[in-house]
């Protein structure tokens, strides 16, 4: 086969990436490698190695953390991002960032074609192509695991064969994705949504019943919609994010398991553990109620379900998405204050919060001394506000008559 140019593959390590390497470059292709650090716990160095003794011409691992969790997890937060209302979208936030440097690669390194691991049943492959060519649309994309005709048994021979280390007991029974925002699971015996996810599907965080008996309480202080400190520590978004996830996850908070509507028409069984995102969304959208005003939120939980949409299918360059940034951005400027979350036997829980630009009225919401609600002014109000109702129904009565032929009258015989 011709020469066809250089392909940059974005290279996880595993057996599907590595065995895509000698693929390629059978098809024709140089192949350099790109790893994304997002915080998955991966010896990076180690990956690079293996790339290169698995033929690529030049491999890169880049460190991401920082761009992650600035550019894709804090937004996401802000638009309290979660597909379908439970997936915190972990995986789903990474792919735009990793095709972002699949075709800065390529641009360095006169690529012709960005390269990936996804089979053809996920949302991970429209993902990481509409991305790449929203950012360059002369690169072509090339699937190996979606195009090669390839059975499990088959792909490992042919790695044996060719000296790729497959370590069977390293092969997990399932498909994980992970980085610092959470950890998917699927595939295995989750497939049946009958079968209850096994401890070994777990890493992150323990058995909420294993937790431990003793609560413990975090404070978690927020400015402008981000987290800046916990327990009054002032961190940086890795460093704190990385430090929940170990004190969430060890209360077992952040399992998640649902049926999800996947983008490619059927739905699927999904298992994940996202401690820290799962903390800080339920601490962030607490705070949100004490700072925002009713009609903001109201429409601002509309829109963060369509954000949610746009990074779950793929639209993460979308004009739609760069729009919502800016709304979500401007509502957040009074999203500060501090939250106190109770994490205990899986769950975490808002028992405190506060904010110099909380818009609760102690005296307004009062039932006891200090009242300064206008009760007199509820009479008039009352009036208005049930006028409409008041003259439709005197044109088109509701017929008030006992639903149950049976109903008896305490007290009557
Ligand atoms: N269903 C999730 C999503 O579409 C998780 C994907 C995880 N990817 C994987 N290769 N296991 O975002």
């Amino acid at each position: 086969m011709g020469y066809k140019g250089k392909v940059v593959l974005a290279y996880s390590g595993g057996l599907d990436t590595s065995v895509a390497i000698l693929w390629l470059k059978e098809q024709g292709y140089d192949v350099v490698t790109m790893t994304a650090d997002v915080g998955q716990a991966v010896d990076l160095a180690a990956t690079k190695e293996k790339a290169l003794k698995t033929g690529a011409c030049n491999a890169y691992v880049m460190d991401l953390r920082e761009e992650f969790v600035e550019n894709f997890v804090w937004p996401s937060l802000k638009a309290n991002a979660m597909y379908q209302g439970t997936y915190p979208l972990n995986s789903a936030l990474s792919r735009p960032l990793i095709s972002k440097y699949l075709a800065w690669v390529a641009e360095v390194e006169g690529a012709v074609a960005v390269a990936h691991g996804c089979t053809g049943k996920g949302q991970d492959q429209v993902r990481i192509e509409v991305c790449t060519n929203a950012l360059n649309p002369d690169l072509a994309c090339i699937a190996p695991v979606r195009d090669w005709q390839f059975t499990r048994e088959a792909e490992i021979d042919f790695a044996a064969e060719h000296g790729i280390e497959v370590s069977l007991t390293k092969q997990s029974p399932y498909s994980i994705d992970e980085n610092m925002w959470g950890r998917s699971i699927e595939c295995g015996v989750l497939e049946d949504p009958w079968n209850e996810p096994p401890s070994d599907a777990f890493k992150l965080t323990v058995d909420p019943w294993k937790a431990p008996d003793e609560m413990e309480t975090i404070e978690i202080t927020f400015e402008k919609g981000i987290p800046v400190a916990l327990n009054g520590k002032t961190m940086g978004g890795i460093e704190l994010i990385l430090a929940l996830n170990k004190v969430a996850g060890a209360h077992g908070v952040g399992r998640i398991d649902m049926i999800e509507d996947r983008l490619v028409g059927f739905k699927s069984r999904e298992v994940y553990e996202c401690p820290a995102a799962i903390t800080l969304l339920q601490a962030h959208k607490a705070l949100e109620t004490l700072t925002l005003s009713k009609d903001l939120l109201t429409t601002k939980k509309e829109l963060e379900t369509k954000y949610a949409e746009l990074a779950y299918v793929g639209y993460w360059f979308s004009p739609l998405k760069e729009a919502l940034d800016v709304f979500f951005d401007h509502t957040q400027k009074c999203v500060s204050g501090i939250v106190r979350v109770r994490l205990f036997k899986g769950q975490a829980v808002v028992v405190g919060m506060k904010s110099a630009s909380s818009i609760y009225k102690h005296n307004l919401a009062t039932y006891s001394e200090g009242d300064a609600f206008d009760h007199k002014a509820a009479v008039g109000f009352i009036k208005i506000w049930g006028l409409p109702i008041k003259t439709w129904r005197q044109a088109h009565p509701v017929e008030n008559v006992p639903s149950s032929p049976n109903l008896k009258v305490v007290g009557e015989e």
